[in-house]
This record gives structure tokens, sequence and C-alpha cells, in this order.
């Protein structure tokens, strides 16, 4: 072996390949992929903006039969983009097969609102899926697996999938209130003519609806004077309290009106956003927003899917804690608190 020194290398590269550069792959599950948020989002994580860009990964895409063309589109369309940390692509309509092995998985399927159809047949529906969803990732996925819920109604659909994994950790499912977050940082970047990225933490508390309550009393900017509170530097508390917080609540149905869409690039922005941050970590005196179980901070009550500020460090988040709440805001996040309690009760009621 001494006379074959490349030899005795390749082999010890395959053995150590992390101290050699090349990571193992993680195998990523997207459900509704053939969507059009699957659409936006796929080439995203293939591109490595949600992992980081020298992770590779095994992409597990799942949808309905009714779609299965369209994902087969999906897959031919990803081999002729030849990405190179794309290591192998499963287009499935069978559950277990999709969540065989992964590490992580991205909920985009589910059932949306038609026209004169009642909250409760909706919720229903959501409840059927999640239920049998959150059955094959406790059978099916790996260990440790990270699970985020885009699919509306998010945090009750979070919420069901805990209930039904109980063998999956309660923090490693959450949902998207990500996209809420940026946009608020969007606003107050566009009403001081600055970029988002001079903008942090502002907060989005409670449901992903329009019962949400985007907060900025602990937000600040950078000027050339240093850190400075976005309450200050706006300086017009009407605007604050009132038509920003509407613009946030509202901006889904402004893009709809606007594309004859829903937002699609913006959301497989945040769901990287969500989970880069969740693994890779927040930058110290940062946070951002996250659906995840109350453990009772700020008074919400335990095991709701709750949207808070977290911090983020070595693929765990926590609540950030001490924050001053005041009467005003603690009333918006009551709100949001009943109605989320409000579809707890309306998704058990589907169970029975
Ligand atoms: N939390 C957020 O910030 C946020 C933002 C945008 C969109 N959303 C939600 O994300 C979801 C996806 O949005 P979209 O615009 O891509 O919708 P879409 O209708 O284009 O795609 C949904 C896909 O899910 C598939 N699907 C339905 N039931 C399924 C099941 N049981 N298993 C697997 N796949 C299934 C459908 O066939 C479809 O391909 C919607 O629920 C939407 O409301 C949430």
């Amino acid at each position: 072996m001494a006379s074959f020194p490349l030899l005795q290398v390749l082999l010890k590269c395959r053995f150590t390949r992390k101290r050699c550069g090349t990571k193992q792959p993680l195998k990523v599950l997207v459900t509704g992929a053939a969507g059009q948020v699957g659409y936006a989002l796929i080439p995203m994580i293939a591109r490595g903006l949600m992992l980081g860009p020298d992770q590779p990964i095994i992409l597990h895409m799942l949808d309905i039969p009714s779609a299965a063309e369209a994902l087969n589109g999906v897959k031919m369309e990803l081999v002729d983009a030849a990405l190179p940390l794309l290591k192998g692509v499963i287009a499935t309509t069978d559950l277990v097969e999709a969540c065989t092995g992964v590490n992580i998985a991205i909920m985009l399927g589910g059932f949306p609102r038609k026209e004169g159809m009642e909250r409760k047949e909706v919720m229903s529906k959501n409840v059927a899926i999640y239920k049998d969803q959150a059955s094959a990732l406790e059978q099916c996925a790996a260990k440790n697996c990270k699970v985020l819920v885009v699919a509306n109604p998010a945090n009750t659909n979070a919420l069901i999938l805990k209930e039904f994994a109980p063998s999956i950790p309660a923090k490693n499912i959450t949902c998207l209130t990500r996209l809420d977050h940026n946009r608020a940082l969007g606003q107050i970047a566009e009403r001081l003519n600055m970029h988002a990225s001079e903008v942090k933490n502002v907060i989005i508390w409670g449901n992903h609806s329009s019962t949400q309550y985007p907060d900025i009393n602990h937000a600040t900017v950078i000027t050339q004077e240093g850190e400075k509170s976005v309450r200050e530097i706006i300086a017009n508390d009407k605007w604050l309290s009132g038509e920003f917080i509407t613009i946030i609540r509202q901006r889904g149905a402004a893009i709809i009106r606007a594309r004859k869409l829903s937002s699609a690039l913006s959301a497989a922005s945040a769901a990287c956003d969500h989970m880069h941050d969740w693994l890779l970590g927040t930058p110290k005196g940062t946070w951002v927003s996250m659906g995840v179980c109350s453990d009772g901070s700020y008074g919400i009550p335990p095991g709701l899917i709750y949207s808070f500020p977290v911090s983020c460090e070595k693929g765990e988040w926590s609540i950030v804690q001490g924050l001053k709440i005041d009467d005003f805001s603690r009333s918006k996040m009551e709100a949001s608190t009943n109605e989320l309690l409000e579809e707890k009760s309306l998704a058990y009621s589907c169970l029975s």
C-alpha cells in the first residue's frame, strides 16, 4: 500500500468524505411539488439556497395522481438543468416512497378553499391529509427529520402533523410565517427608502392569517449614526399601528389581485430562509419569525403552533425571551391566539 500514495489518499477520502469536502446528500421531501410554490422552490433548493452551496441534495417530490404528469415534467426539467448539487430525484404519488429516509420535509400539498365551500369542509380535507402524512413521516422519515408546513391553514396543519407524529420531537415541526416577516422588513425598508437588509428584528406573532400581528416595537434600522429604533425613525405611530399592520395582513390578497395567482416566488424564498436559518443559524443579535410549538412563553397556550421571534443555533430554534409587550400588542396577540384555539377545535371536530 505504501507504494501507492494516490490510492491511499482516495481510499482515505472514501471513508472520510466530509473532511475531503464532499458532504453526504440530504434527502429533502417537497409535497405538492407540482404546484406553483413547488415550481419556484425546487430550483432554489437544488441550487443550494436552502441548505448551503456545498450541501448535496436528493429530492423527493410528492403530489397526487391527477398531478403526476405535471410532476414528471418538473423532474424532466431538473434533468435538463444539470444541477451539480442534485444527486437524485424521486417523483412519486406514493406517500411511503416519498417519506422514506427524508431528513427535511417541506409540506406544500394541501386542499385549497374553493368558492362556496364551508370552512369545516376545507379543514376536514386538510386534517385528513396531514394525519396521513404525519403517520408516514413518523414511520419512514430519518430520525430527527425537520418539518416545515407551508400549506394553509399552516399553523393548524402543523398542529395536526405534530399530534399524529408523536415520535417526531415537537421542536422539529414548524410552520411558515417568514413570508409575513420578510414582507414587514420590505415595507419598513420601502417607507424609509432603505434596503431590507438594513432593517431587523420585526416580529410576526400568531397565526399565518389576517389576525397575525406584525410588531415593530423591537425592530431597528442601521443608520450612519448606528442602530436606531424603527418606531423612532419612522415617527408616525398612526401609520405603524394602522395602515402598516393592514398592509402586511392583506399583502397576500394584494398579490392575488395583481398576479391573478397567489404568492409563489416570495413564499418559496421565505421557505428557503426559514430552513436555512433554522439549520445554519441566525446572526448574533438578530431574530426571525417562525411558527413553532408554544412552551407557554408570553402567555401563549402550550402546545399551540404560534409564530414567535426565534433565534437559531446548531440546528435548534429558541424563542427570544424578555421582550416587553404593551397593551396594544397584548390584545393583538390574544386575538390571534383565540383564532388558533378556534381552528384547533374545528380541526379536532373533523377527527370525530
Ligand atoms: N404560509 C405561507 O406563507 C404560504 C404562502 C404561500 C402559499 N401558501 C400555501 O401553500 C400551499 C401551496 O401553494 P401553491 O400556490 O403551490 O398551491 P397549488 O394549488 O399551486 O399547489 C398545491 C399542490 O399540492 C398538491 N396536493 C394536494 N393535495 C395533496 C396531497 N394530499 N399530497 C401531496 N400533494 C397534494 C396539488 O396537487 C398541487 O400540485 C397552499 O396551501 C397555499 O395556501 C402558504
